[in-house]
């Protein structure tokens, strides 16, 4: 979809907003719930955000959207069937306002079919949907390995033991063009013991079984540190991204419980943010989450000096998500103030870094 906005406004947009410009600029004609100094969220359908985003300005789209389930979640998850269609009437436009060297990152969990013990595989069409039908090239899949997710279905893993227990979810990479801007020395690990072992012993130039060969500088551990998909020591095979979602205790689960408003049921760990936006971005870039909830990607970006902006329906999640940012000015909007809903809760304390 068009924003009436030509090449070189949108061209505009992007140098002007370089230079320190707000966000909420690019969306001049909806007002945001909140902002801060570095981003802008919307209490939002985020199809209206994303209708009037100029084209090529967004850096990084980072999202988790609803899941299709075989059992109807709280927030407006989509059944099965039609989720594909439902999902891409916001990836034309998630295409359409990425630079384009831009990324286009999606996690996104499987689904089992209903009545039996056996997968969907929704999440795969939608894959193929999303390269052959909207344009998106895979740039890389990675997984998202969660030791706390639940033993589910039940029925299957728990009651008749016939499934083993899920615990990766996928988080797709794609990107607008085949060349996406990416730096992996941005999101380097600190080097195994077992790879510091074989630096001081030191190894023979070799050609393995497999007919890699392996260089005697392959030992080197002096490159800053190690490659992510290299982390093997924890048994975590390639590509797998190990991240629990136990975050039970942060600053913003402690502040929903204080003010009594419900805890987003459905977060990512910010690890996973966090390391897809320093691997694909770099500061004052813009990251975009259009199903922002509990708005975790809003508030890395902003710790890591990145613009962002966020869209959530629900006014309950987007009021509780002001509590990730604690320690910078959150500014209400005044109509946010006006309703007041659920921000009524928020302690005395807390609204006062709120306008
Ligand atoms: C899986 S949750 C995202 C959680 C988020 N990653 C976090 O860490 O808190 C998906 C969110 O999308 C929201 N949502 C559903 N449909 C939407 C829409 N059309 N536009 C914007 N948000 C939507 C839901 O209310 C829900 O909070």
């Amino acid at each position: 979809m068009s924003t009436g906005l030509d090449a070189t406004s949108s061209t505009q947009f992007a140098l002007h907003f370089a230079t320190g410009s707000h966000p909420q600029l690019l969306v001049p004609t909806l007002t945001p719930y909140y902002t801060t100094a570095s981003g802008a969220a919307y209490l939002q359908d985020a199809r209206q955000v994303l209708a009037r985003i100029p084209d090529g300005s967004v850096n990084l789209v980072l999202t988790s959207p609803p899941y299709a389930l075989h059992f109807k979640k709280e927030y407006g998850n989509v059944d099965k069937d039609d989720y594909i269609a439902w999902f891409l009437t916001f990836a034309r436009d998630i295409l359409r306002v990425l630079a384009d060297d831009g990324s286009f990152v999606l996690n996104i969990g499987g689904s089992y079919n209903k009545g039996t013990p056996t997968r969907s595989i929704y999440h795969y069409k939608l894959l193929v949907a999303l390269v052959e039908e909207i344009g998106f090239h895979l740039a890389q899949e990675c997984f998202w390995y969660n030791p706390a997710k639940m033993p589910m279905p039940a029925e299957w893993v728990t009651v008749r033991r016939i499934r083993v227990r899920d615990s990766v979810e996928f988080v797709w990479w794609f990107s607008k063009t085949p060349w996406p801007k990416a730096n992996n020395r941005a999101v380097l690990r600190s080097y195994s013991k077992d790879m510091i072992r074989l630096n001081e012993r030191g190894i023979r130039a070799t050609t393995r079984p497999s007919g890699h060969a392996i260089r005697a500088s392959f030992d080197q551990v002096s490159a800053g540190g190690s490659i992510p998909s290299n982390v093997l020591e924890e048994d975590v095979p390639t590509d797998m991204l190990k991240m629990g979602n136990n975050a039970a205790n942060d600053h913003y689960t402690q502040r929903c419980k204080e003010a009594g408003l419900k805890i987003h049921p459905a977060r990512f760990p910010a690890t996973l943010p966090d390391f897809f936006i320093k691997l694909l971005t770099e500061t004052s870039d813009l990251v975009l989450d259009p199903f922002a909830g509990s708005n975790t990607t809003g508030a890395v970006a902003e710790g890591l000096h990145r613009h962002w902006l966020a869209c959530e329906t629900d006014e309950t999640y987007l009021a509780a998500s002001t509590f990730r940012f604690a320690g910078s000015e959150v500014q209400l909007s005044d109509d946010a103030i006006r309703r007041d809903a659920p921000l009524q809760a928020v302690r005395p304390t807390d609204r006062a870094t709120t306008r």
